[in-house]
């Protein structure tokens, strides 16, 4: 019966790519102090009887092949180059991995079973207690299969809230899916529902746009749908610096100014011209006041006609309505026939007195003054005796009246030719 090998043997023999020694050779030669009864050598056993170790491959490298120590990669290699997977072949990629995780070295240890490395733990429901977080990083490594999210984050060698933090903005940058407008209760909702369509019309506008100026300037569809996407790109990038103020807008900001500083300038100078036309208007009116259309004055002199077509103690009123005076023939003044114009004006206050053929006097009716046929005044407020005008004969003989030119009789002014004309 061939002596069992250890594993230290069995790994040896593998390294060097020789055949499996017997076991008191190889203690003989390499560990002469490891007896078969050791606990290691005992635990190992069964593995080793029920898997031999293959021959390795040709080009398998050794340290005796390089001529130096091997690389942990190089060990590695020869281990998995070694043959298939038998439990007492798998325990050096699993110290390999033990040491790897010793050093602190994130490469990933190649993918094989859990239950193949002793240093690995069992999941959780076999050790009746949740895993460690070294126990989660060594089952990453050494498992090579996908790390959860709580060991993964140890693994890349960053801390936990940091890798929490890298992919926040991922997720808060995934566009959100909303229902139906119609069945949006939430304001927040229903802003983002309307910002999304929003966007959506722009860019399809922009696209159509573009692709319809494509189309117009003789391009194939190809670059008018090149020049649509394009488009949308451009709408679809934020503008992250304020778009510069376009000339337009500049001009009527300055307009603007232009305004503000020449407003009150503009009400100054509307003042004055309002000042100025009213003062124009003033000196019109009143020289149209100074300078009226009629300025003539009527004739002052009138022929009444012959003196002898006028009756003996006559008054004739023919006129009094027109020129304001009275042709009397009389002999009463001073016994002479003689004709001469009274004026129709009372000597109190300027009312027209009446005639009166019956009483044979002059009545005015605002005061009640009375004037005989000759003119004297007789009763009543008034002063003095009424005025007499000038008379004259013409070449024709008529008597012309003369109204510039008075007579009064307290001033012996009747005694004159001209205040009358002898019958
Ligand atoms: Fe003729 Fe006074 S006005 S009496």
């Amino acid at each position: 019966m061939a002596k069992r090998l250890s594993v230290k043997e069995m790994l040896e023999a593998a390294r060097q790519g020789g055949p499996a020694k017997p076991a008191d050779e190889v203690e003989a030669s390499a560990a002469p102090t490891e007896t078969p009864d050791s606990p290691a050598a005992e635990s190992t056993a069964p593995a080793a009887e029920s898997a031999p170790v293959p021959a390795p491959a040709a080009n398998v490298p050794s340290p005796a092949s390089l001529g130096r120590p091997m690389t942990l990669k190089e060990k590695l290699a020869a281990a998995r180059a070694g043959g298939s997977a038998p439990p007492a072949a798998a325990a050096p990629p699993a110290a390999a991995a033990a040491e790897v995780v010793a050093a602190g070295v994130t490469e990933q240890a190649p993918a094989e079973p859990a239950s193949a490395s002793p240093a690995v733990p069992a999941p959780a429901p076999s050790l009746g207690r949740p895993l460690t977080l070294k126990e989660k990083l060594a089952a990453a490594r050494v498992g090579g299969g996908t790390p959860t999210a709580s060991a993964a984050t140890p693994a890349a060698g960053k801390p936990a809230g940091a890798t929490a933090a890298a992919t926040a903005p991922a997720k808060s940058n995934a566009p959100r899916t909303l229902p139906p407008l119609d069945k949006i209760t939430d304001p927040k909702d229903l802003a983002e529902a309307l910002r999304q369509s929003g966007a959506k019309k722009a860019k399809e506008s922009a696209a159509l746009a573009a692709s319809k100026a494509a189309e117009a300037a003789g391009a194939t569809p190809a670059k008018a749908a090149t020049a649509a996407k394009a488009a949308v790109q451009k709408e679809t990038k934020p503008q992250s610096v304020l778009p510069k103020p376009s000339k337009a807008t500049a001009g009527v900001a300055g307009t603007t100014r232009r305004a503000f500083v020449a407003g009150p300038i503009s009400w100054i100078v509307l003042g004055w011209a309002s000042f100025a036309a009213g003062v124009t208007l003033f000196s019109a009116m009143l020289g149209r006041f100074m300078f009226p259309n009629v300025l003539a004055e009527p004739p002052s002199t009138v022929k009444v006609g012959l003196p002898s077509t006028f009756e003996p103690e006559e008054v004739n009123e023919r006129f009094k309505a027109e020129w304001g005076f009275w042709i009397v023939r009389s002999t009463r003044y001073n016994g002479e026939d003689i004709v001469y114009a009274l004026q129709s004006v009372c000597t109190h206050l300027g009312c027209p007195p009446n005639w009166l053929g019956g009483e044979q006097k002059f009545k005015c009716p605002c005061h009640g003054s009375g004037f005989y046929i000759s003119g004297v005044n007789f009763e009543g407020p008034a002063p003095r005796p009424l005025e007499r005008f000038k008379v004259t004969l013409a070449d024709d003989g008529q008597m012309i009246v003369d109204k510039s030119q008075k007579y009064q009789q307290e001033l012996g002014q009747w005694s004159e030719p001209e205040s009358y004309i002898t019958a």
